[in-house]
């Protein structure tokens, strides 16, 4: 599996703040795949979500996983910026990051992350803090090997493949 990270931060961005989240996700991923893009991007919809387009139209990654910009502060723009270029929305992965984190901290309803699949790519937002991002994406891992299959239409008996 090919994967691509993207900080989203405006201080990482310029290089103010050294991003420990992006790191940190990708020294997770390891065991399933290989890193093929790690970028910091500023706060701005228009750019993250040509980045994410691109990524996703060149077939580059199987998955892409952005790390901050979900919560409430007036430019936290992730959220809106991937429903910009999605085809389709995957409510339970959001549903399941919540819902696990309510479990670690009521902060968890303060993030408005979503997964949404534009091709063939699944994009995931993450918070931004290595915790906060570290422990949501630990809840979706044992659903990546599946969702890939399914995206690349190699799924033939659902059943079966959840059995292994
Ligand atoms: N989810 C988990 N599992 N653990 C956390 O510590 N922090 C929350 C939340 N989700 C947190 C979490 C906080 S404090 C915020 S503000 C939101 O994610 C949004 O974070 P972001 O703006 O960095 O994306």
């Amino acid at each position: 599996m090919r994967f691509a990270v993207l900080c989203i931060s405006d201080r990482g961005a310029r290089g103010l703040r050294e991003d420990k989240s992006g790191p940190l996700i990708c020294e997770i991923l390891t065991p399933y795949g290989q890193n093929v893009i790690y970028k910091c991007l500023p706060d701005e919809r228009d750019l993250i979500a040509k980045e994410l387009a691109l990524i996703c139209d060149k077939n580059k990654a199987d998955f892409i996983f952005t790390t901050g910009g979900t919560g409430l502060a007036p430019r936290d723009v992730t959220p809106e910026a991937t429903l910009d270029i999605a085809d389709r929305t995957v409510p339970g992965i959001a549903e399941a990051m919540r819902q696990k984190s309510l479990t670690i901290t009521p902060m968890a309803m303060l993030s408005r992350a979503l997964a949404v699949v534009r091709g063939q790519t699944l994009i995931i937002n993450l918070p931004g803090s290595p915790k906060a991002a570290k422990e949501n994406l630990e809840t979706v891992l044992p659903v990546l090997q599946h969702a890939h299959a399914l995206l690349a239409d190699k799924v033939e008996d659902c059943a079966s493949q959840l059995n292994k």
